[in-house]
């Protein structure tokens, strides 16, 4: 792992919370305030992990263990050659999911052990970690509804809603026990009050 001088945010939460509008006006809002910003988003973000991206998110899916090997494969090509270096370069990154999703969509929506999680975790990442990390939150069925509308509904917002309920307690438990780095946003409010809520956990970081 290269030394880090950048942020690293990630956002997370389930399908159809916003994540996209609001990373996009993190981003204006950061930049605006004088530091240099790169937006990328999981999986993919680099020509290898988009190549990744599209074998997981069209097709019919994995077993949950070469899933998420898969999705560790595309993190593994995005901090390569993305992430790190923009961070080295003193660049604040915002990425559209991270690790927390594979613990979210993989373990708990599809049972996927904890123990492989931590272990293909290290092996990607080593130490390295979110500085902060924006828990968009929002009822599983508000999100699909807007999933739905938006039309671009993908392999993962097909599944039925328990899966989706389980995504949603998976990453409120996640930002539960790591209460330093993940603050959740109440993302079923208006666009405007969603982002005053993410600029109140940024601004002082
Ligand atoms: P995307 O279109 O980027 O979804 P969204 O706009 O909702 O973020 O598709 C990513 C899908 O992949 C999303 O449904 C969640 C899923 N996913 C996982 O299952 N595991 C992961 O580790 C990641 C990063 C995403």
């Amino acid at each position: 792992m290269p030394e880090v001088r950048g942020r690293f945010i990630t956002l997370e939460g389930g399908d159809g919370a916003g994540k996209t509008t609001q990373s996009l006006r993190l981003a204006q809002a950061l930049s605006a305030a004088g530091f240099p910003v790169l937006r990328t988003r999981e999986p993919g973000g680099s020509p290898g992990a988009e190549r990744i991206r599209r074998l997981l998110l069209d097709g019919a899916g994995f077993d949950p263990v070469a899933e998420a090997m898969l999705h560790f494969a595309a993190r593994r090509e995005h901090v390569v050659s993305t992430v790190w270096p923009a961070l080295e370069a003193g660049i604040t990154v915002i990425c559209d999911r991270f690790v927390d999703s594979t613990l979210a969509y993989q373990g708990a929506g599809q049972g996927l052990e904890r123990a492989v999680w931590e272990q293909l975790r290290k092996v990607t990442l080593g130490n390295f970690a979110p500085d902060l990390t924006l828990v968009m939150d929002v009822p599983a069925s508000i999100g699909h509804a807007r999933a739905v509308q938006r039309g671009l509904a993908d392999r993962y917002e097909g599944l039925e809603p328990a899966f989706h309920e389980r995504v949603r307690a998976a990453f409120l438990a996640i930002a539960a026990a790591e209460p330093a780095r993940c603050v959740v946003i109440d993302a079923a409010q208006h666009p405007d009050a969603v982002f005053a809520a993410m600029w109140q956990a940024v601004a002082p970081r």
